[in-house]
């Protein structure tokens, strides 16, 4: 069989499971979407956002990427955002890291890998600005671990300054900004960081509304 067969085959078999708990499961879903969540995570195969966290068709609203990053220029991922926030009304936005991120440790050396180096430059500046710490830790993997932590740190960090998010915090006290890391050594997820909305930001990121003026 070609392999790619065995995914289709897998399909059916999810289709039969979703109809012998409930038959209308399909034709409840096609209906509409209010997901509660929304996921940003690494492209990588191994950390499959919906398997991890256990949720269901319907449940989480996602945008994956090489290194989970939040880049302000992305369109791709703004206007997944702002689906989800303006739209959707997503009642929290999770950024998820995982330890082993292939696009962080490629960040961390020194090769010239084509395009991708474009990518993978937004990572280099979070070493920069990590790099006091960074350079204190002997032990190169749990170095890299804690540039998987960075990253996410700073994720979060770009999300609430984006004017999609500050606009959401000032009409509808929503969403909810969370830093989260996997480990793929033992299936386990991490809190790192928690942003309630109207959390202080440098005020050179933070926008003025004109309700905020006239009062
Ligand atoms: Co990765």
């Amino acid at each position: 069989m070609e392999s790619f067969r065995k995914l289709l085959l897998a399909n059916k078999a999810f289709v039969q499971d979703k109809m012998s708990v409930d038959a209308q499961f399909f034709r409840h879903s096609a209906l509409d979407q209010k997901p509660e969540f929304m996921w940003i995570g690494c492209s990588d195969s191994r950390v499959p956002a919906e398997e991890i966290t256990g949720t269901q068709p319907g449940e989480l609203f996602v945008h994956r990427n090489i290194a989970n990053l939040v880049v302000h220029t992305d369109f791709n991922m703004l206007s997944v955002l702002q689906y989800a926030v303006e739209v959707l009304q997503v009642k929290h936005v999770i950024v998820c890291g995982h330890y082993g991120c292939g696009g962080v440790k490629n960040a961390m050396g020194r090769k010239d890998l084509g395009l991708i180096n474009k990518w993978l430059r937004h990572i280099k500046d979070v070493y920069r600005l990590y790099s006091r710490e960074l350079e204190t830790i002997s032990d190169p993997v749990a170095r890299f671990d804690r540039l998987v932590e960075a990253n996410v740190m700073e994720q979060v960090q770009n999300l609430a300054e984006t004017s999609i998010v500050q606009r959401a915090w000032h009409d509808r006290k929503m969403p909810e900004i969370h830093g989260w890391v996997y480990d793929m050594r033992t299936g386990y997820l991490k809190e790192l960081a928690r942003m309630q909305p109207g959390a202080k930001l440098d005020p050179i990121y933070s926008f003025e509304w004109d309700d905020d003026i006239e009062s």
